[in-house]
């Protein structure tokens, strides 16, 4: 049986120059005057077409019209639920529950594939340490290794087997690379850092995709050592095809390779698409560059058709790889029965309990159901909010508010809207306190409307918007508890906020089943779990604050005369309804040879009468390297479920590779030397050990 690469091969044999540059064309929404050159052969793929009909019709010519019939692959952002909502990935990133995060991606793949879309621009693994930029609620926060294991799970789910045996998709690991460490966490701007930086914080989890069999990456809109990604030979070709062997394929992000010239790397359109060919991107999203120049190139230099023929192949590889060639066309009646059906509406509620983040509790959660509540605040009965960023089909109508959810519990309460979400002067304040002051107890909504994260959606300042604070502050004179939700598509800088909340809760923006997962654990029909996996800064001076920085020279030393370095919340904090204890670290060895793994034992009690879910963190520091390392940093975690009063003795095993760090002519290296290590529930607090490499 020949391999896709064989079969691939042998194609290529018998295309033309133009039916090759097809292959490396991606235009947007198919627009059926672009029959004819898909009937020549002239498009490979197109993007955002989410209307199964429209994607057999135009395959169809692809598969019958066309000289090699070679099918089209269908690519669009399916980035946390296609028609099923689930909660923005830096949410579902707070579960911790790799399991579950991989069945979300596999869930809201199986709904996009039956609209015939069979690659995902997704997941989205940039590393991301300044809440400013919009971007960071795509993704999985500012730990690499958590990043990693993150990156590999959504992978598997993305490309699941289908019934017909292929993977249901691409996935395309994104955005490479680096583009969370534009400056001013503003989308697009310059990325400035070290080589040494870029390997140990910001390539790993693409790695990991990588090692997770990824079929497709993204290069990003961001210069990389100087070099936009899309024309940058370093990223793309030494490292992701040389040092990594990846065989998959590159796609540009938007109009990436023309926008060289504006980077001022190339002066038109021509050698725009040389640099992109040059430095390893194989298709061209939606500029035309290759569409419009790749031949012109190869007649003036025939050497050039030599890189092209590298780039369908690997084009090639991946339709064969999909089942595309034998499985072209979509069942139009698959959609009827996948899309909102009855296991997916059930997995968005399960992802989105474990999503939620329990930031503060003066023993006030969970609520009793007798309780006369006031629900106040924009987001209580807003089914737009928490679809978030990056919707794709999900629809309103299908949201669950906390007012719905609050309906089909059967509760007593009051609900006003207080404050725009956004517009300071549209505010309903003292209507809301008159209403409120009649109840027993206030939820709150507060925090970010959809549209104020995501691409191009970038903040200055990570305050409540509106009247939201004003809102806070008139019903904190009441002097009733109150528990503060926050609809957040970011970390946000709300001390006040946190002082006044008698609880508060990081919702996020949680999909379709927001609602039903914020009344089941404000209900305590289920206990929260979820730890944060971004710092939250007390104020934006403060950015970029992040747990994993570097040692210093002068740690004790203030940073600031007007503020202190500590975050508002650390990363991996989160509380529970149980409490958990540690006891007992029994590292099996302490001493270590480069080949060993490092192995111990730690015991944790739920020292509660509800059962609980305890996500186990394990944090390390190199005591003395060649380079400066981070003052700690997350090497293994492992989410636990524990019955009301049960201790476990969880037992963990730690390759003594993952102790390696780049030295400063970049090698990787495993060094003998001594090492910190703690175990516990956050970056913050845990069991101290240490261990030595020999
Ligand atoms: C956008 C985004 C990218 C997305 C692509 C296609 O500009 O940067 O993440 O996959 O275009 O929609």
């Amino acid at each position: 049986m020949a391999t896709s690469i064989q079969k691939a091969k042998r194609l290529l044999t018998k295309m033309t120059l133009d039916e090759k540059i097809g292959q490396m064309v991606q235009f947007g929404r198919i627009k059926l005057n672009e029959k004819n050159l898909v009937r020549e052969g002239k498009i490979g793929s197109f993007l955002n077409s989410r209307n199964v009909a429209l994607v057999n019709e135009v395959q169809r010519i692809a598969m019958e019209q066309s000289r090699l019939k070679i099918p089209l692959l269908i690519g669009s952002d399916i980035i946390h639920g296609y028609v099923s909502t689930f909660p923005i990935p830096v949410a579902e990133a707070c579960s911790w529950n790799l399991d579950l995060i991989e069945s979300s991606a596999k869930h809201a793949m199986t709904e996009a594939a039956a609209d015939g879309i069979r690659w995902n621009f997704a997941p989205m693994v940039d590393i991301a340490r300044d809440p400013r930029w919009g971007r960071i609620a795509e993704g999985a926060g500012e730990d690499p290794y958590l990043g990693a294991q993150i990156a590999k799970a959504r992978v598997r789910g993305f490309q699941a087997k289908g019934k017909n045996g292929y993977p249901l998709a691409a996935a395309c690991a994104k955005h490479f690379v680096a583009y969370g460490g534009a400056e001013g966490g503003r989308d697009y701007n310059t990325v400035d850092m070290s080589e040494h930086v870029l390997r140990t914080t910001y390539l790993p989890p693409f790695k990991a995709a990588v090692d997770e069999g990824v079929m497709s990456f993204m290069s990003s809109f961001n210069d990389i050592l100087s070099v936009p990604s899309s024309a940058n030979d370093f990223s793309l070709r030494q490292v992701l095809k040389g040092e990594w062997r990846f065989d998959g394929f590159v796609v540009s992000d938007w109009e990436s390779i023309e926008e060289v010239i504006a980077h001022g790397i190339a002066d038109d359109r021509t050698s725009s698409a040389l640099a992109g060919l040059k430095s390893g991107v194989d298709m061209d999203m939606h500029s035309g560059v290759y569409h419009d120049h790749l031949k012109e190139l190869v007649i003036k230099d025939k050497k050039l058709e030599l890189l092209i023929d590298d780039s369908v192949l690997r084009i090639l590889k991946i339709k064969y790889d999909l089942g595309l060639f034998e499985h072209p066309y979509t069942d139009p009646n698959l959609r009827d029965e996948v899309i909102l059906n009855k296991e997916t509406v059930e997995m968005t509620l399960k992802m989105a309990r474990e999503s939620i983040v329990l930031l503060k509790n003066e023993a006030l959660l969970p609520l009793s159901k007798e309780q006369k509540i006031a629900l106040i605040g924009p987001f209580g009965d807003d089914p737009h909010t928490p679809i978030g960023c990056w919707g794709a089909e999900g629809n309103h109508k299908n949201t669950v508010t906390v007012k719905m959810a609050f309906e089909n519990a059967g509760l007593d309460f009051v609900i006003a809207q207080g404050c725009d979400s956004i517009d300071p002067k549209v505010e309903w304040i003292q209507e809301a306190v008159d209403l409120a002051s009649h109840q027993d107890i206030i939820i709150l909504t507060l925090g970010e409307r959809q549209d104020m994260s995501g691409e191009n959606n970038n903040r200055a300042f990570l305050d409540l918007p509106g009247a939201q604070l004003e809102l806070l502050r008139a019903l904190k004179k009441l002097n009733k508890p109150i528990i503060t939700l926050l609809f957040n598509g970011r970390p946000m800088t709300i001390p006040e906020t946190v002082e006044k909340s008698d609880a508060l809760l990081a919702v996020w923006h949680l999909g379709l089943s927001s609602g039903t997962a914020i009344t089941e654990i404000l209900f305590g029909d289920v206990n929260p779990s979820g730890k944060l996996v971004t710092t939250f800064p007390k104020t934006v001076g403060q950015i970029p604050l992040y747990y994993n920085h570097k040692r210093t020279g002068r740690p004790k030393f203030r940073r600031y005369i007007d503020c202190d370095e500590e975050p508002l919340f650390h990363f991996g904090f989160g509380l529970s309804y149980s409490n958990f204890i540690y006891d007992k670290l029994i590292m099996k060895k302490s001493r270590l040879g480069k080949k060993d793994k490092l192995e111990f034992t730690i015991d944790v009690y739920n020292d509660s009468d509800i059962d609980g879910q305890e996500i186990v963190q394990v944090y390390y520091r190199d005591l003395l390297a060649q380079v400066t390392r981070p003052v700690k940093e997350l090497c293994a975690f492992e989410k636990a479920n524990f019955k009301a009063h049960q201790l476990k003795t969880l037992s963990f095993s730690i390759p003594i590779s993952q102790f390696g760090y780049y030295d400063p002519e970049m090698n990787f290296i495993i060094e003998k030397g001594n090492f910190a290590l703690w175990v516990g529930p956050s970056s913050i607090e845990g069991i101290a050990s240490e261990f030595t490499i020999r």
